[in-house]
């Protein structure tokens, strides 16, 4: 059993059910679902996200490339299994700055395959969009899906998550799309956030506002989450809902997201 600090890849995984973590990261998730009781439905809110955006852009806007930053690669259906399921050449490029995801990933996904993992900061965009298997794996030309799903929210306001979403955006042509997704407290009580991030000490969050979020998508086209919906930011059930009151839950307003298209 790994005494290695608790990261936020184990965490996750071990809330959505997984076996790739450690018995810390247990522990955390634990104290954390006692303090909120909604927590789970919270990690499953983002994790339905990605999984519904990435099969409409694969299927409705036919992108059959992806960039997945901040990968993670949690026990439970991945990008590159969810786009296999619409497009069976699809592609798909992961990222992530955790040495354990990235030898996990080189483990589960075959070498020289349709998916491969990327160990980066995505913050280093240069060094993401040069690495050799993304140059394999994504002809830049041609429209990409860039998934960033709770990962900006470990990105200070310093080092300018909104910048670093924009040089992506800027580097793929016309119809590529952004999903994004990330945790905020918009909703939530002073107190409550506090003892959350207590509970998780050893993770810096940064958790932004609507107005921060939305910011995000400069310059793109952000689609209706559901149809008859709004085009804007929304909790995460509410994305691609098929009952939006049950998606509407106390852990779904932890997370915003949003799809949108490059003009
Ligand atoms: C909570 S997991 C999210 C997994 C997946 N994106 C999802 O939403 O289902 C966050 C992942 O982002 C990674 N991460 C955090 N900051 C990062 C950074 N600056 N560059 C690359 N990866 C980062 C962590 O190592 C972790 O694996």
């Amino acid at each position: 059993m790994s005494e290695r600090k608790p990261t936020s890849a184990g965490m996750y995984d071990y809330a959505l059910g997984g076996t790739a973590n450690t018995a810390a990261e247990r522990r955390a998730v634990d104290a954390a679902r006692r303090i909120l009781p909604e927590f789970n439905d919270g990690i499953w809110a983002n994790r339905g996200f990605v999984q519904r955006a990435v099969t409409r852009m694969a299927s409705q806007w036919r992108v059959e490339q992806f960039l997945d930053l901040g990968a993670g690669l949690p026990t439970q259906r991945n990008t590159h299994e969810v786009v296999a399921e619409v497009i069976p050449h699809g592609r798909v490029v992961y990222v992530d700055n955790d040495p354990h995801v990235v030898a996990r990933g080189r483990r589960l996904l075959p070498a020289a395959g349709n998916a491969a993992i990327v160990e980066a900061d995505i913050c280093d965009v240069d060094a993401v969009l040069s690495h050799p298997e993304t140059r394999r794996l994504i002809d830049i030309r041609q429209p990409v899906g860039v998934i960033a799903a709770a990962v900006v929210h470990f990105i200070p306001d310093e080092r300018d998550p909104w910048a670093v979403i924009r040089r992506y955006m800027g580097a793929v042509p016309s119809g590529s799309c952004l999903g994004l997704c990330a945790l905020t407290s918009d909703r939530q009580a002073e107190t409550v956030v506090d003892r959350m991030l207590r509970t998780l000490m050893f993770i810096r969050f940064h958790l932004r506002t609507r107005a921060e979020m939305t910011r995000f998508f400069d310059g793109l086209d952000i689609v209706a989450p559901y149809p008859g919906g709004p085009a804007e930011v929304v909790h995460a059930g509410l994305w691609g809902a098929e009952d939006l009151e049950a998606a509407n839950d106390d852990g779904s307003h932890w997370f915003y997201a949003a799809v949108a298209r490059k003009p």
